[in-house]
């Protein structure tokens, strides 16, 4: 009886996808002696499986007080715990490669896919804050944040492959064989890292997890096109991201990838109304709360931390000569980037502000609204970084 393959890889399909959701939720919930601070987090993952979802996605901040969040719990574990009580939905785990070993990478996500029996994705990020967490501040540049994540990632693509196909098969009577010439090191010694590998777990039920990429600077233009199946992206018009997906899909067919990858996602955030009235009269109460002495600071954060806008006019549009160098900016470049071009573009202070408060409030927002299908929406510009 010839020797079996113990597995085949599934079919893979990634359309829509849905925050994983139960994060907010955990403070009150860790303080409730009967739930578990998983709780919600498990309701939506069985609605968004039963909805038809192709994948749940965690992000992840990793700071206390980011973004006017009080946290986030470790995504991967997060996502690990959902696969036991999922049976068919994408588990997305957002990780960083600017504080995580590329080793405890191919090991993490490599169980996650076997825990998942073939569901694992990972939205990789180079990461902007947190520096101070991980003996890395000041934070490193982001040339040097996106080289490392590159380095990362031939060593974990490396690790991945390092059992060769028939390194582990189903003898006859069912028992696995090992043929430990078809698993080999991989002696890596580069710029960031040495490690010898193999890899020390069993080849992934899909060799390689589905790889996302997260990060829109010049640098993370280039890792995505390059390496990432997906490209996620939070680009506040239709012609950005349309500009933004030429750039990507250019670059990755110098370098010989087929036509139409990576796909590209775009996150979307909305508020919703009960009626269409109802969704419009929340985006204007929003708009008319803010604080817009404290939205020059947002504003100013937006913009690289450096700008001065405590004096200047709200109905007026900024002068250009404000912008700072792009390659002065060492935390997230994409961003200043965008509101840059709304500067050029010649919007007023008092618009700008609410595009940061978009920009600064809309996953916290997204994240509250409840699950229910509501009637109507209207759209908004937001993204998370
Ligand atoms: C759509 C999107 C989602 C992101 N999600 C996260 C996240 O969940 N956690 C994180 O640490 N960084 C996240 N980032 C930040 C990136 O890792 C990166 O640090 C930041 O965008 C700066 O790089 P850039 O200038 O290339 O965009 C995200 C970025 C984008 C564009």
């Amino acid at each position: 009886m010839p020797a079996k393959q113990p597995r085949t890889p599934r079919p893979r399909t990634l359309r829509t996808v849905t925050g994983a959701g139960g994060q907010p939720g955990v403070y009150e919930l860790a303080l409730d002696p009967k739930r578990s601070t998983l709780d919600s987090a498990i309701r939506v993952a069985g609605l968004a499986e039963a909805a038809g979802f192709d994948a749940l996605f965690v992000p992840d901040l990793l700071r206390f007080g980011a973004q006017g969040a009080i946290g986030a719990q470790e995504p991967l574990l997060y996502v690990a715990a959902l696969s036991q009580v999922t049976r068919d939905i994408g588990l997305i785990a957002t990780v960083s490669t600017t504080f995580h070993h590329p080793f405890n990478l191919a090991r993490m996500f490599g169980t996650l896919d076997h825990l998942s029996n073939g569901r694992a994705a990972w939205n990789l990020v180079t990461s902007s804050i947190g520096e101070e967490n991980y003996s890395a501040d000041p934070l490193p540049s982001p040339p040097a944040r996106y080289a490392r994540a590159a380095e990362t990632l031939e060593i974990v693509h490396a690790l991945w492959d390092s059992w060769q196909p028939g390194a582990l098969t189903l003898g006859p009577d069912g028992r696995a064989v090992l043929d430990r010439s078809l698993i080999k090191p991989i002696d890596h010694l580069g710029e960031y890292f040495s490690v010898a590998g193999p890899l020390n777990i069993p080849p992934l039920p899909q060799r390689r997890p589905v790889l996302i990429q997260a990060g829109q600077s010049e640098e993370g233009i280039s890792l995505g096109a390059r390496y990432a199946e997906i490209v996620f992206t939070s680009l506040p018009t239709l012609e950005i991201a349309r500009e933004h997906t030429a750039r990507i899909r250019s670059q990755a067919a110098a370098l010989g990838r087929p036509d139409g990858l990576p796909l590209i996602f775009s996150s979307f955030h909305a508020t919703y109304g009960a009626t269409e009235e109802e969704a419009q009269r929340l985006v204007r109460e929003r708009i008319d709360a803010i604080d817009y002495e404290q939205g020059r600071a947002l504003l100013a954060d937006m913009l690289g931390g450096t700008v001065d806008l405590s004096e200047a006019p709200l109905d007026q549009p900024l002068p250009q000569t404000l912008l700072p160098d792009i390659a002065s900016i060492n935390g997230r470049r994409g961003r200043v980037d965008i509101f840059s071009r709304y500067v050029r573009d010649g919007k007023t202070l008092r618009e700008l502000i609410i595009a940061a408060q978009d920009t600064a409030t809309g996953a916290k927002r997204a994240r509250r609204t409840s699950w229910r299908t509501r009637s109507s929406s209207a759209s908004e510009p937001a993204y998370w970084t």
